[in-house]
């Protein structure tokens, strides 16, 4: 995994910079912000940000001892955010808090989030910080706007062999040419969980493109997940790889095939979907503070209470929905043919594309 990566030795004047970076970022996971920040200098927008979104320890809520901390953790309720949303009934039944302590420590989580609003220009402004990835089909790009954004989450899903490990493999390429060519100039993280991951494909998309296979390879770190745990923990772990190797793109291929096969039973299903938000949330942080462009995959289910139209549905329901800000719904065609549908995008219309999947890759 640790092979050098040869985007540092290009751009050795960044190396500094960036080294300095991760200083920071590093100590800002471990130690509290407010301690280690105190600069006169006034804050980024990525320092706020961070601040934002980093985890607070649920034990420092008032009423909160270490066992009810330690009980509100093992039932899922391990961020500020989760107790935030909470109602009181709810932390009552999982920690056997006193109604007036849950109550307490809600408002206390919400105050501290800052779940207010934010002026348009500020986000407009975060916005403007969103790169977008090209998939090198020129129909599929026109679909969505210009290309894959960066700072959320993109998901494809679809029946066996609908294509969606190949947009993987091209976008393991198209990730690393310039942005000039429509990449981002940066390195791959793939989390393979059905180990379907072909490098084969990859060169072979590598050459179609114009580019060395051997160079693309280096700058793929791949990890197979081989459960749902594994899968999560490797997330996590994406953090320093991301900041050591200029990572512009974490693929995961595929987000819900551990997690559906782990949780099988219906009793079981609140827990896997407590486990997949969690999963979604990390991944969410991981595009906005990287400023990284998460691509995920997923299979499909047939719906039996749909008795008009496609009753195909993705897996993962609402927690998968309302996490990925792009949706796109791939479908097999005659022979190479492919069909894309955009489902939901908070920008663009709903639309159709058609393109092929061929030996060169997702091609128009
Ligand atoms: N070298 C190739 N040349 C042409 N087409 C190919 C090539 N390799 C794969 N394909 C096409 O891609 C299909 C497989 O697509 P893909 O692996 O992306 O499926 P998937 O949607 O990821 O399915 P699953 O749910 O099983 O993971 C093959 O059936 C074939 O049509
Ligand atoms: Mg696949």
């Amino acid at each position: 995994m640790a092979k050098k990566n040869n985007f540092d030795e290009k751009e050795s004047e960044e190396v500094v910079d960036e080294t300095y970076e991760d200083d920071l970022e590093d100590e800002a996971f471990e130690q509290e912000v407010d301690d280690d920040f105190k600069t006169d200098a006034p804050k980024t927008e990525e320092e706020k940000l961070k601040e934002k979104i980093k985890p607070k320890d649920i034990g420092k809520l008032p009423g909160i001892g270490p066992t009810s901390a330690e009980k509100l953790r093992g039932a899922g309720y391990d961020s500020y955010e989760a107790i935030a949303v909470a109602s009181p009934m709810e932390l009552v039944a999982v920690a056997g808090l006193g109604e007036g302590t849950a109550i307490k420590a809600i408002k206390a989580a919400r105050d501290s989030l800052d779940m207010g609003f934010e002026s348009a220009d500020k986000i407009l402004l975060k916005r403007k910080t969103i790169s977008r990835l090209s998939i090198g089909a020129e129909s599929l790009d026109e679909l969505l706007g210009g290309g894959i954004e960066s700072q959320s989450i993109t998901e494809v899903y679809g029946k066996f062999a609908s294509g969606k490990s190949q947009w993987c493999f091209q976008l393991c390429v198209m990730a690393q040419l310039p942005k000039d060519k429509g990449g981002l100039g940066g390195a791959v993280l793939y989390i393979d969980t059905e180990n379907s991951f072909r490098p084969e494909r990859v060169a072979q998309i590598s050459k179609h493109l114009g580019v060395d296979p051997d160079e693309i390879m280096k700058n793929i770190y791949v990890a197979r997940a081989y459960n749902s745990n594994h899968q999560m923990l490797l997330t996590e772990k994406s953090v320093d790889l991301i900041k050591e190797h200029n990572v512009k793109l974490l693929i995961v291929d595929s987000l819900t095939s551990q997690f559906r096969s782990e949780y099988t039973g219906r009793g079981q299903l609140s827990d896997r979907q407590q486990k997949l938000n969690q999963h979604m949330r990390l991944l969410q942080k991981v595009a906005e503070l990287y400023n990284v462009v998460v691509f995920v995959t997923n299979q499909v289910m047939s719906r039996p209470d749909i008795l008009f139209g496609d009753p195909t549905d993705a897996i993962g329901g609402n927690v998968v929905k309302h996490a990925s800000k792009t949706r796109i719904y791939l479908r097999k065609g005659t022979g190479s043919k492919r069909i894309a549908k955009l489902v939901d995008s908070p920008s663009l219309p709903d639309g159709e594309a058609i393109y092929n999947v061929t030996e060169n890759g997702v091609v128009d």
